[in-house]
């Protein structure tokens, strides 16, 4: 659909979110088109600064931009051109009337006049009062969140309640970044868009799932926001679980926010209570990664901690198409490799012809289809083969094997481009709503409420996790495949 001209007041709009990933990202989408200069980007901020000033700051987050194209200083003035700098106080309101006034002067029904509240949670219900005082909760508003929405199901309903005091859930765009990823919505074009796999895709001839989402990054800079979460609250609760859902849903009769999030909405609502042999956390102590030295998390924090830096978990899916074929989910940081990768592991097939009746068996090979989230993106789908050569019948795994990277030059975009044309767009598929942030607290939260009858294992920083996380799947005879 056509992008309309809108106004995106992005308050807390000097930041870090603002300044890594939602400025970098619009500036892509105006070089690509999508951003007229009939936008006006407002950063909305408590301490003011000059366009020239933010421009400056800015300007080392777009860089990359600005080199790749032949314009890339015209179209950079360009771009700052539609910027607008607000100072405003959203616990005090002031500012409001300025911000208003601005606003006003393009307030029409066709334009939408998008919030993006890149501020803490605690400051959302003022953001959102302020928004309504000034008059500018209106038809066409739409507000954007981000996680954390909360530590837990209870705070997750009590912030979303501040929100939905100004604004209807139609309004409510809540991100949840991996959805924006290209790689996860190709995930829903391999599952609905050919016919070959759905009639393998479940219980009958899956044996299992696995989903490792690797980082080799520790919390730079982050500690104190990370170790009141950790990772089953920072990683599993949304991106983790978000995934889980795209590979479990059933085919919506539609691909549009309503029947896409009903389906996922139900996957949740099949996932068992998780037993507590079934968790295993962990935490990252001094080691090397990618060759280099790096201090443990106790260090990087100063103090002690119990917050998990891995987990790894196995969900169960109870209903028709997956009852029996679990999925085993892993995430950490300061692990060996910055890799993200679903991993379906099919059947091993009924019977082996190539071996002669009483001859010992040979293991199987079981077909695999790797979907490569990030980096190097692509598919590969694992086979086996006969080695070419009069020697008989002599198989070997072979790989049909799709690079993203090899087969599109054009560069992928960063999930966050995506996700903010959609919200101009007026387009929620993307985005959670409320009953799926609540749906997977509900999973979480049993868990966080008893943590500490789960034992919290050490793990080098470079290595795969605990060898706790390894024994885990192990218990049921699967080993984690890492990715390669
Ligand atoms: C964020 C988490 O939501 O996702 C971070 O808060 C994590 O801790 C990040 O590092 C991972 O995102 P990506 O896009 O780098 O996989």
């Amino acid at each position: 659909a056509e992008i309309p001209d809108s106004d995106y007041v992005i308050v807390g709009g000097t930041g870090d979110l603002a300044l890594r990933k939602i400025f970098p990202a619009l500036f892509w989408r105006y070089l690509a088109g999508q951003i007229t200069t009939e936008f006006r980007l407002i950063a909305a901020a408590r301490t003011s600064m000059t366009v020239e000033e933010f421009a400056a700051t800015l300007r080392p987050f777009c860089a990359d931009a600005i080199v790749d194209e032949d314009d890339g200083e015209a179209q950079w003035a360009g771009f700052i051109a539609l910027i607008r700098i607000v100072a405003l106080d959203v616990v005090s309101g002031e500012g409001g009337v300025t911000l208003a006034e601005l606003v006003n002067r393009r307030l029409s029904p066709e334009r939408p006049l998008i919030f993006y509240l890149a501020i803490a949670p605690t400051l959302f219900g003022a953001a959102c009062d302020t928004i309504a005082t000034h008059g500018l909760a209106v038809p066409q508003s739409r507000l954007v969140v981000e996680k954390p929405l909360g530590h837990d199901g209870s705070s997750a309903r009590a912030i979303n309640k501040l929100l939905l005091n100004v604004f209807d859930e139609a309004q409510i765009y809540r991100i949840d970044h991996y959805l924006g990823k290209e790689t996860v919505q190709n995930l829903m074009a391999l599952r609905f868009a050919n016919t070959i796999f759905e009639s393998q895709w479940g219980n009958h001839a899956i044996d299992h799932v696995q989903i490792t989402v690797a980082e080799t990054v520790g919390v730079d800079g982050r500690a104190s926001y990370y170790d009141k979460y950790g990772a089953l609250r920072d990683m599993i609760q949304n991106h983790l679980l978000q995934l889980v859902c795209l590979v479990g849903m059933e085919p919506p009769a539609y691909f549009n926010a309503d029947q896409v999030r009903d389906e996922k909405l139900r996957v949740l609502r099949a996932i068992q209570p998780i037993a507590p042999e079934d968790v295993v956390r962990g935490q990252y102590e001094a080691g090397e990664v990618n060759g280099a030295p790096v201090t443990g998390y106790l260090d990087e924090l100063g103090k002690t901690s119990n917050t998990e830096t891995y987990v790894a978990l196995k969900l169960t899916i109870e209903n028709w198409r997956w009852a029996g074929a679990p999925f085993y989910v892993r995430t950490g940081k300061r692990l060996a490799q910055r890799a993200s990768e679903i991993v379906i592991t099919f059947k091993n097939r009924p019977h082996d012809i190539f071996t002669k009746p009483g001859a010992p068996a040979k293991p199987d090979v079981p077909n695999r289809l790797t979907i490569r989230l990030q980096p190097q993106e692509g598919l590969r789908l694992q086979l086996t083969s006969k080695e070419p050569g009069p020697g008989g019948m002599r198989l070997f795994p072979s790989e049909l094997n799709l690079s993203f990277d090899d087969t599109f030059d054009q560069r992928l975009p960063d999930a966050y481009e995506r996700l903010l044309m959609d919200v101009a767009r007026g387009n929620q598929t993307l985005f959670m709503r409320l009953d799926e942030v609540l749906a997977a607290w509900d999973i979480i939260d049993p868990l966080i409420a008893d943590i500490k009858q789960h034992d919290l294992y050490k793990y080098k920083a470079g290595s795969m996790g605990p060898a706790q996380g390894d024994d885990l799947a192990l218990s049921d005879a699967h080993a984690w495949i890492d990715p390669h």
